[in-house]
């Protein structure tokens, strides 16, 4: 049996730059990895099975051809032609549709698994990062993990200097999921000039160049020095969903978060915080029925 990690993540830049003629979109963005994680089990089986263990209250993933793990499986199997089977249990801690990355994550994880279980049977691997983009477009960040700029439409995946444990608050609206896609519609973006999958080409938005620098030169050692650098383009009112976080997003201000910052597209808010005990104090505080809150710090690998 084989168990391997996978973490969520945040966006501490999120730069959508424009509509690409495929309906993708160019991003420009700065992924670091956190230490919420699922855990993935690999056990070889008389035929391939997904089982799922959701943590999380309410959260109810499929366990069919939908799962992002299937799809994974799939193209593994046919890029190398193994067709051992696996039983595949999933332990979900990461919210769905939450901004978190959880099954992209998972995706990412089981491929790097089977690429691990293949290689001691003495199967070939394939390149991973083509199988990643095919399954979505944050599973080839997660193949690396830790901090990285993203660009393309998630496929261009540069590493940069991880940053200290810093403590974030996440806070999440129960039963409020966002829809990716429907999200990305909203912004309504111009057609942009080019599908820039070259990393040489792929420029970086204004936000993520300058955190890029500072990551790059080692100069953000606090929380303090980062809280200036994080955005995300999909705050706001072309965000379906914006209204129903305005109220968490000022209660997380009001105790004294040094910036809160949407998670991906949504539904997840995070909120900066000094020190652990910062957090723990503003978990306390916004502790509801309405909310999903965890305490987590950014993880390097
Ligand atoms: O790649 P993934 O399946 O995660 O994307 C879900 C949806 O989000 C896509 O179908 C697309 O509508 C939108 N998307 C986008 N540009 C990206 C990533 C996702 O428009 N870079």
């Amino acid at each position: 049996m084989l168990i391997i990690q996978a973490p969520a993540k945040i966006n501490l830049t999120l730069e959508v730059l424009g509509r690409r003629a495929d309906g993708y979109h160019n991003l420009s963005s700065i992924f670091h990895t956190l230490n919420l994680a699922d855990e993935a089990r690999l056990t070889p089986a008389d035929e391939m099975r997904l089982s799922v263990e959701d943590q999380v209250e309410g959260c109810e993933t499929p366990v069919d051809e939908r799962n992002t793990v299937w799809k994974a499986v799939a193209l593994f199997q046919q890029a190398t032609g193994w067709e051992q089977p696996f039983h595949i249990h999933l332990t979900k801690r990461i919210p769905s549709e939450a901004g978190l990355g959880g099954g992209s994550s998972d995706a990412a994880s089981v491929l790097k698994g089977l690429c691990q279980l293949a290689q001691q049977a003495g199967v070939p691997s394939p390149s991973l990062m083509e199988l990643a983009a095919q399954i979505g477009s944050d599973v080839p960040f997660f193949l690396l993990g830790g901090c990285a700029r993203v660009a393309g439409r998630g496929e261009t995946v540069l590493p940069l200097p991880p940053l200290p444990p810093f403590y974030w608050v996440l806070a999440k609206p129960k039963g409020v999921g966002v829809s990716t896609a429907e999200a990305y519609r909203h912004l309504q973006r111009p057609l942009a000039d080019t599908m820039e999958e070259d990393p040489l080409f792929a420029a970086a938005g204004p936000h993520t160049g300058r955190l890029s620098q500072s990551l790059d030169r080692r100069r953000i050692e606090t929380p303090e020095n980062l809280m200036g650098y994080l955005c995300n383009d999909f705050e706001g009112d072309a965000l379906p969903e914006w209204e129903l976080l305005i109220p968490i997003q000022k209660r997380l201000k009001s105790l004294g978060a040094l910036k809160t910052l949407l998670c991906g597209s949504g539904s997840t808010q995070a909120a900066l915080c000094r020190d652990r005990f910062h957090a723990l104090d503003i978990e306390r505080d916004m502790r509801s029925r309405e909310l999903d809150i965890w305490v987590v710090q950014l993880r390097s690998r």
